[in-house]
């Protein structure tokens, strides 16, 4: 079915309507604030789809001594950074501030101190220049991260993978979308970050442990796959044993520690399993919907072995779609993206931040 598809949104002085959207007749340039977590970032992105600025400031090396965010600091080196990703973002686009169709923002679910900055942010922005403001859904950013430079269209099965979340969306349309399933505890990232904390990689392990799996065995351990019901997921189970086979080898080495072949085996099949596990219950899901189309999203879709697992199924005919890395981890052009095509979205100007779904 063809519809004419756009949202229609206030400028908060003024009250001039703004059409957004693919069928709003005019080109929409979105900027975007994005602070849910450690990461300071703004973009602008023309029609949700071409990126024309896209500043990213990491806090990696603030937390990386402490093996972790802490959400205070967080909040405070957002505040540090904020006015300068914002400058530089407009020196990068080379547009002004009244050539923005209107100013988005991450709402939730993030770090409550670390959202505040950004939204406050995006709200002033959008108050000062009397431009609309569209507060976005984070999850729902990291699938319109598959907007970007693509023709992707829905319907689609979405598999997103966080380091907070891990689930099987069906989005039938820009507006529609159905969780099919969830994990039942540990997110896929939040399982990633503590094996390899307790194999003694340093904070951020999943992307450490992903490149020493790339050299390990991953046939070297079993590991057991949960079996959940449906497409829910469960990953606890797998990170106890993970623990119990660390605890065992560095036992009968008798020297406390693992040697460097153990450490890259453990991370291999740690990895099959969990790349296994996840690519079998999305090939479900999309047999079932009988779509033909897939995408990969949020950070740990940056994962070497699930990415090629899950682009495998274009041998079977399916179209795959993943964002390129730097729109995998946070960042604000998926925010922008987001902004534009998700119907879902927050227009009040009193709309406060979130911290869990
Ligand atoms: O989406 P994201 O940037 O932040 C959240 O919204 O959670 O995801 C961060 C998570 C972390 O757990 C990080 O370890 C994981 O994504 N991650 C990876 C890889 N790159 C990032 N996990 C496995 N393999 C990777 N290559
Ligand atoms: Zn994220």
């Amino acid at each position: 079915m063809r519809y004419n598809y756009f949202m229609e949104k206030k400028c908060l002085f003024s009250e001039k309507k703004v059409q957004i959207g693919v069928d709003s007749g005019c080109d929409n340039y979105i900027m975007a604030i994005e602070s849910s977590c450690d990461e300071t970032a703004c973009a602008i992105v023309k029609n949700g789809t071409e990126v024309i600025a896209n500043v990213v400031a990491s806090q990696i090396k603030t937390h990386e001594k402490f093996g972790g965010v802490i959400p205070e600091i967080a909040a405070r080196e957002h505040m540090d950074a904020i006015n300068i990703v914002i400058d530089e973002a407009f020196k990068q686009s080379g547009l002004m501030p009244n050539e923005i169709t209107a100013f988005a923002g991450t709402v939730g679910p993030g770090l409550v101190g670390c959202l505040l900055v950004g939204l406050n942010a995006a709200k002033t922005l959008a108050l000062v220049h009397d431009k609309p403001f569209i507060g976005v859904n984070h999850l729902n950013a990291h699938l319109c991260a598959n907007y970007i430079d693509t023709d992707l269209k829905p319907p689609f099965i979405a598999l997103l993978i966080s380091g907070g979340h891990t689930q099987i969306i069906d989005v039938e349309s820009y507006s529609k979308q159905t969780i099919l399933g969830e994990t039942i505890d540990d997110a896929v990232g939040e399982a990633y970050d503590k094996v390899a904390r307790l194999i003694g990689l340093p904070y951020p392990g999943g992307p450490k442990l992903d490149k020493l799996a790339q050299i390990g065995n991953p046939n070297a351990y079993e590991l057991p796959i949960s079996r959940v019901d449906g497409y829910n997921f469960s990953f606890s189970g797998l990170k106890t044993a993970v623990l119990r086979l660390v605890k065992r080898l560095k036992e009968e080495n008798g020297n406390g520690s693992l040697t460097e072949k153990q450490v890259n085996d453990v991370c291999a099949s740690f990895q099959e399993c969990v790349s296994k596990t996840l690519a079998k219950k999305l090939k479900k899901a999309l047999q079932e919907k009988g779509y033909k189309q897939v995408v990969i999203a949020g950070g740990v879709a940056a994962n070497s072995e699930i990415r090629r697992k899950i682009f495998d199924f274009e041998k079977d005919g399916y179209k795959v779609y993943a964002p390129i890395m730097k729109y995998c981890t946070d960042n604000a052009s998926m925010v922008a993206s987001c902004a534009y095509f998700n119907t879902n979205t927050y227009d009040d100007v009193d709309v406060e931040v979130f911290s869990r779904v």
